[in-house]
C-alpha cells in the first residue's frame, strides 16, 4: 500500500534543547489534531536521535528517521555512522542521496547504492532523494536527468529490496529557495519517475512506492501539491523547524 508520509528533515539546525522542545510541540499537535492516515517523520541531526525517539515513541503517527548512514558495516571510519548504530537507537527511515550530500560530500550514485543496501539489510527505510539542478530544468534536460539518478542507484535493488524504498523528489532550484515546483511540474515529475520505476521494478512495487516531493513545501503550497495523484507527501526543511507550520503541512492531505 502506498502510504502518505510528511518527513521534516531538520538539517544541521537546532540545539538539544530546542530539538527537544519542537519535537514535543509536533507531537502534541499530531496527537490532537492529525487523524491516523499520515506517517509523519522526523530527522533531526544524529546526536538528537535518541534523545527525539524516547519523546516519539508513545505516538504511532511519529516516526525518526536519520539524516545520513554509512555505506560501511562497522570498522575503521572516523565520524561516521552505521546503520547498525541507527537501528539500536530506534531510528525507522533514513534520507539517503540528499542533494546537499551529493554536492557538497561528493556523494556519487555508487556510494548511494550501498548506503540504500546498509539501510534496508537493517531494516531501516531508505527515503531515496532525486533532483534537477536549475541549468538542467532551464536545458529541458530535468527527466533525463532525474531518470539517471533513479536508474544510477536504485536499478541494483531487488525488488524485494525495492519494496521498502521510499521515493522524495526535490528539484534543487526549489529547497530552501522559497521558489515551490507548481503542483504541475510536481506531478508530471512524480508521473515520470513512477514510470521509470515500474521498468525497473514490478508494476506493483513502482504504484506502492510512496513518492514525496520537498522543496520550499508549506503550509500554503502543501494543499495543492499534496492533491496530486502522484503526490504522496513532502520532504519539508525550513518549515518543519516550526512545529506549527509541519503540522499544517501534516493536516493538508
Ligand atoms: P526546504 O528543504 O523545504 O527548506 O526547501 C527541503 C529539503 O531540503 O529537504
Amino acid at each position: 500500500m502506498r502510504k502518505r508520509i510528511v518527513a521534516g528533515n531538520w538539517k544541521m539546525n537546532k540545539t538539544y534543547e530546542e530539538a527537544l522542545s519542537l519535537v514535543s510541540e509536533i507531537d502534541n499537535m499530531v496527537k490532537d489534531e492529525v487523524n491516523g492516515d499520515v506517517t509523519v517523520i522526523v530527522a533531526p541531526p544524529f546526536p538528537f536521535l535518541q534523545g527525539v525517539g524516547k519523546l516519539t515513541q508513545g505516538n504511532d503517527l511519529m516516526h525518526l528517521a536519520a539524516q545520513n548512514v554509512s555505506e560501511h558495516e562497522s570498522g575503521a571510519f572516523t565520524g561516521e555512522v552505521s546503520a547498525g548504530m541507527l537501528k539500536s537507537v530506534g531510528v525507522q527511515y533514513v534520507i539517503i542521496g540528499h542533494s546537499e550530500r551529493r554536492m557538497y560530500h561528493h556523494e556519487d550514485a555508487q556510494t548511494l547504492y550501498k548506503k540504500l543496501k546498509a539501510a534496508i539489510a537493517q531494516g531501516i527505510t531508505p527515503i531515496f532523494c532525486c533532483g534537477e539542478p536549475l541549468d538542467e530544468r532551464d536545458a529541458d534536460r530535468h527527466f533525463d536527468y532525474v531518470g539517471k539518478q533513479l536508474h544510477d542507484s536504485l536499478s541494483y535493488l531487488s525488488n524485494e529490496e525495492f519494496d521498502k524504498v521510499v521515493v522524495a523528489y526535490e528539484p534543487i532550484w526549489a529547497i530552501g529557495t522559497g521558489r515551490t515546483a507548481s503542483s504541475q511540474q510536481a506531478q508530471e515529475m512524480h508521473a515520470y519517475i513512477r514510470e521509470q520505476l515500474s521498468r525497473m521494478f514490478d508494476a506493483e512495487a513502482a504504484f506502492n512506492c510512496s513518492i514525496l516531493y520537498g522543496g520550499s513545501c508549506n503550509p500554503g503550497n502543501a494543499k495543492e501539491l499534496f492533491s496530486q495523484p502522484d503526490v504522496d507527501g513532502g520532504l519539508i526543511g525550513g518549515a518543519s523547524l516550526k512545529s506549527r507550520d509541519f503540522t499544517d503541512i501534516i493536516k493538508s492531505f
